[in-house]
């Protein structure tokens, strides 16, 4: 995740019922005499957890169960993130990277960001590099290309079903050097529908597959978020990040929404300027409308709090 060399401590933090099973996670992490692992702490004690840390993946959150509602999941989730927001704050390293990956992602982190003042907003992210490599495997496998030879594409919004996978911009290296996807697939009523439907659904068939939500390639996802904003993008290539919006492409700002972005010296950036046609826009608006009613949703847990 962060490179060859470089070694790491990894803090992991459980509540108390599943603090056997976090052990039993340690132990593994020991026996895999990891070369770069120089530590490992299991807590179920948030401050312990939080203390120094300068990357924070947020994988914890409150599953919705049968019989919940929206609003109850919500609810619980708003708690937690406004818990854990709060020992970042107060105990993690004060240049410290979240990324967020437990659903609803972009509002957990925002409740998140709300909760941690003094963590530089642009801190504060959440993953939708998944639904990214999604797409880049739909359009690969379409074209019978290597993943690797395939770029650029881009997740709008929420990570939801309301997403939007757009491959306006995206392009495939062939024989006859660098091709744009919409061109080499040739088949535009496929890119309209089948795949937008394939991208935005992917979790919930995968969830029907294996009765278990997706963990390789989220885990997979989340290093790659990770590596790429620490690291940064290869020159020509953008990732999908959810980040604060600050109003590019007619986003309204005060959600965390899915944007392209490169990354360079730690530090992302929107990459502006593309042009956006009328299907785009549409799917970009509803999912931002998504997006400020989870927000509603949220604050109104925040009042019953
Ligand atoms: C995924 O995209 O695989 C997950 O976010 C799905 C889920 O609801 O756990």
């Amino acid at each position: 995740m962060l490179g060859p060399d470089q070694p790491v401590i990894i803090h992991m933090l459980d509540i108390e019922p599943a603090a056997e099973a976090l052990n039993g996670v340690k132990m593994e992490l020991i026996d895999a005499a990891f070369p770069l692992l120089k530590d490992v702490v299991a807590t179920t004690d948030v401050v312990e957890a939080c203390q120094g840390v300068n990357i924070a993946v947020m994988v914890g959150g409150f599953p919705r169960k049968e019989g919940m509602e929206r609003k109850d999941v919500m609810s619980k989730n708003v708690s937690i993130y406004k818990a854990q927001a709060s020992a970042l704050e107060q105990h993690a390293a004060p240049d410290c990277k979240v990324l967020v990956v437990a659903n609803p992602a972009n509002t957990n982190a925002l409740i998140l960001k709300e909760f941690a003042p003094s963590i530089p907003e642009k801190n504060i992210t959440c993953l939708t590099r998944l639904d990214h490599n999604r797409a880049l495997g739909q359009i690969s496998e379409k074209l019978n290309v290597h993943v690797s030879d395939v770029r650029n594409v881009i997740i709008w919004g929420n990570h939801s079903s309301t997403q939007y996978p757009d491959i306006n911009h995206a392009t495939v290296k062939t024989t006859n050097g660098e091709e744009s996807v919409r061109d080499a697939i040739a088949n535009d009523n496929w890119l309209n529908t089948e795949f937008i439907t394939t991208v935005q659904q992917r979790g919930a068939t995968i969830i029907k597959a294996r009765k278990l939500s997706s963990a390789l390639s989220a885990a997979s996802a989340a290093c790659d978020h990770i590596h790429d904003w620490v690291l940064g993008t290869p020159k020509g290539t953008w990732v999908s990040m959810g980040v604060y919006s600050d109003g590019s492409y007619g986003i309204q700002p005060g959600i965390i929404y899915s944007f392209p972005v490169t990354c360079e010296k730690g530090q992302w950036s929107i990459v502006n300027g593309l042009k956006i046609d009328e299907l785009s826009r549409e799917k970009m608006d509803a999912t931002a409308k998504e997006l400020m009613e989870e927000k509603t949703l949220a604050y109104s847990c925040l009042i019953d709090d």
